[in-house]
C-alpha cells in the first residue's frame, strides 16, 4: 500500500532558516551525494526539495523503516556535523509515513504549511525539484505517481478553497486600488524610485498596458534601464522640479527618509492642473509629505492601510484551511486508489506480450501447416477471431486485479454471489 512512502523533513517550523540548510542540506556536490545516500539507506527512489521554508526528503522504500533514521541518514550525508549538532538537529526533524507523509506532501504542494499561507510559488519549486531529483536518476515509478498527483491536487485545491485568494503583497494590493479609481492606460504616469518595488510596480503596469509612464530617479542609469524595457521615459530625480507636463497619477517609492513631495513641488507638478490626482505612497517613511496630502485633493494609497488589507486577507485564507484540509483527506484515499490500479498495472504488464506470443505460436507453429492451406478469406477469419480472444484474454486477468484492491474483498465477495 501506501507504506512504502515516507518522509524526512526540517522545515520554518521546527528550525531558523539558516538551519536548515546548514545543516540537513547536502554540504557539496549535491548530484553524487544525493545518490550515495540513497545507495547507502537502501531507499528505492528519492526526491530532493529544499526551498526557503524547508528541506525535505521523500523516499520510497518498500522496508520498514527505523525511528532512527534521521540520525542515520545525518551521518551518512552530513558527516562533517559534530555529534551534538547531527543529535539535535535529527532530534528537530520529522519523520513521517504512509498516507501521512502523502497528505503531508499534498499540503505542501498547497501551500498549507509555508511561511505565508497560499503562495502558489511552491508548486513550482516542487516541479523543479522533482526535474531535478529524476534528472540525478533518483526517481522512479512510485514518486512520478505521487508527484504527478500531488501536483493535479495542488491546483484543485487552489481553484476549490480560497486559500490562495485575495492578494497579499503591498504592491499587488496598491495596484488593485489604482485599478479601482478608474485610472484608464493612457494615463499620464509619474514613478519616482526606480528599486525593487516600483520594478515590481512596472510589471502589473506593463501587464494592464498602461503606455504613459515617466520614471525619476536618483539614478539616472537604473531609471532609464527600467524605462527603456517597457517604452517610458526616464529622467534624473533632479529634473522632477523641473517636470511641466502634468499627471494623472503619482507613484512613490524610494528610500529617502525625508519626505520627497513636498507641497511647492506638488504645486508645480500639478501644472496649473488641480483636479483630484491618484498618489501612491510605498515608501516607508512616507515620501509624500502629510501637509502635500492634506493641501490638495487626492486619491491618497498609502502603505499602512494596505497592510491592513494584507492582515485581513491573509486571514481570509487562514479560514480556508479546514475546506482545503477536508479536501486533502479525500484525494489521499484517491491516491490509494490509483496506486493500488498502477501496481496492477505494473504487475501485469508482460501479459499483453505474452498472449500475442501465444497467439503468434499457434498459427505459426502449431497449427502452422493447417493455417497455410486454409484460402486468403479463411486465414483472415482466423486472424480476426485470434486477434479478438487475444484482446479479451488481456483484459480478463487486469480487470480481475483491479477489482482486488482496497475494497477487494467486498467486491470479490459480490462477483462470486453474482
Ligand atoms: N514593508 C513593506 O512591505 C514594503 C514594501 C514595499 C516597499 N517598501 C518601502 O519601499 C521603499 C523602497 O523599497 P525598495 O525595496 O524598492 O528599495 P530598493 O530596491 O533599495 O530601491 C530604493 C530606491 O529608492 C531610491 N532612494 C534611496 N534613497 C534615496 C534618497 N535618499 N533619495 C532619493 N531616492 C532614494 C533608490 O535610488 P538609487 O537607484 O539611486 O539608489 C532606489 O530607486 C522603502 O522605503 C521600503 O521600506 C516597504
Amino acid at each position: 500500500m501506501l507504506d512504502g512512502y515516507h518522509i524526512l523533513t526540517l522545515t520554518h517550523r521546527d528550525a531558523s532558516l539558516d538551519a536548515l540548510v546548514n545543516t540537513i542540506a547536502p554540504s557539496q556536490n549535491t548530484a553524487s551525494a544525493l545518490q550515495d545516500l540513497k545507495a547507502e539507506m537502501g531507499w528505492e527512489e528519492l526526491l530532493y526539495l529544499a526551498t526557503c521554508n524547508r528541506v525535505t526528503y521523500i523516499f520510497y522504500s518498500p522496508n520498514p523503516v527505523a525511528e532512527t533514521i534521521a540520525a542515520q541518514m545525518l551521518s551518512v550525508l552530513r558527516p562533517d556535523l559534530s555529534g551534538f549538532l547531527m543529535q539535535k538537529t535529527a532530534a528537530q526533524m520529522r519523520l513521517i509515513h504512509g498516507s501521512e507523509a502523502v497528505a503531508h506532501l499534498l499540503e505542501v504542494a498547497s501551500s498549507m504549511d509555508s511561511l505565508v499561507i497560499g503562495e502558489r510559488e511552491i508548486i513550482r519549486q516542487l516541479r523543479q525539484s522533482y526535474d531535478q531529483s529524476r534528472a540525478w536518476s533518483l526517481t522512479g515509478d512510485h514518486l512520478r505517481l505521487l508527484m504527478g498527483f500531488t501536483i493535479e491536487t495542488a491546483k484543485d485545491i487552489y481553484t476549490h478553497t480560497g486559500i490562495g485568494r485575495r492578494a497579499l503583497s503591498v504592491v499587488a494590493l496598491a495596484f488593485g486600488e489604482l485599478l479601482k479609481t478608474g485610472l484608464r492606460p493612457e494615463a499620464r504616469i509619474l514613478m519616482i524610485g526606480a528599486g525593487e518595488t516600483n520594478a515590481l510596480f512596472a510589471k502589473f503596469l506593463v501587464k494592464a498596458k498602461f503606455n504613459n509612464v515617466t520614471i525619476f530617479n536618483r539614478t539616472f542609469e537604473k531609471a532609464q534601464v527600467l524605462a527603456q524595457a517597457n517604452g517610458w521615459r526616464a529622467f534624473s530625480l533632479d529634473e522632477l522640479a523641473y517636470y511641466s507636463e502634468g499627471f494623472d497619477a503619482l507613484l512613490v517609492c524610494t528610500g529617502s527618509t525625508e519626505a520627497i513631495i513636498t507641497p511647492g513641488l506638488y504645486e508645480k507638478l500639478l501644472a496649473g492642473q488641480p483636479s483630484k490626482k491618484v498618489v501612491v505612497d510605498l515608501s516607508i517613511p512616507y515620501n509624500v509629505a502629510g501637509e502635500t496630502v492634506a493641501a490638495f485633493p487626492m486619491q491618497y494609497i498609502e502603505i499602512e492601510s494596505l497592510k491592513e488589507t494584507a492582515s485581513e486577507n491573509l486571514a481570509y485564507r487562514e479560514q480556508e484551511r479546514d475546506l482545503a484540509e477536508g479536501l486533502i483527506q479525500q484525494r489521499v484515499r484517491t491516491f490509494r486508489e490509483r496506486w493500488h490500479e498502477r501496481q496492477v498495472e505494473r504487475l501485469l504488464a508482460h501479459i499483453p506480450d505474452e498472449v500475442k506470443a501465444v497467439k503468434d505460436r499457434a498459427i505459426q507453429e502449431i497449427f502452422g501447416k493447417e493455417f497455410a492451406q486454409l484460402d486468403p478469406a479463411a486465414q483472415d477469419l482466423v486472424q480476426r477471431m485470434l486477434g479478438y480472444m487475444e484482446k479479451k484474454c488481456v483484459a480478463i486477468p487486469i480487470k480481475t486485479a483491479k477489482a482486488i484492491d482496497l475494497h477487494g474483498k467486498k467486491r470479490m465477495e459480490t462477483q462470486i454471489q453474482q
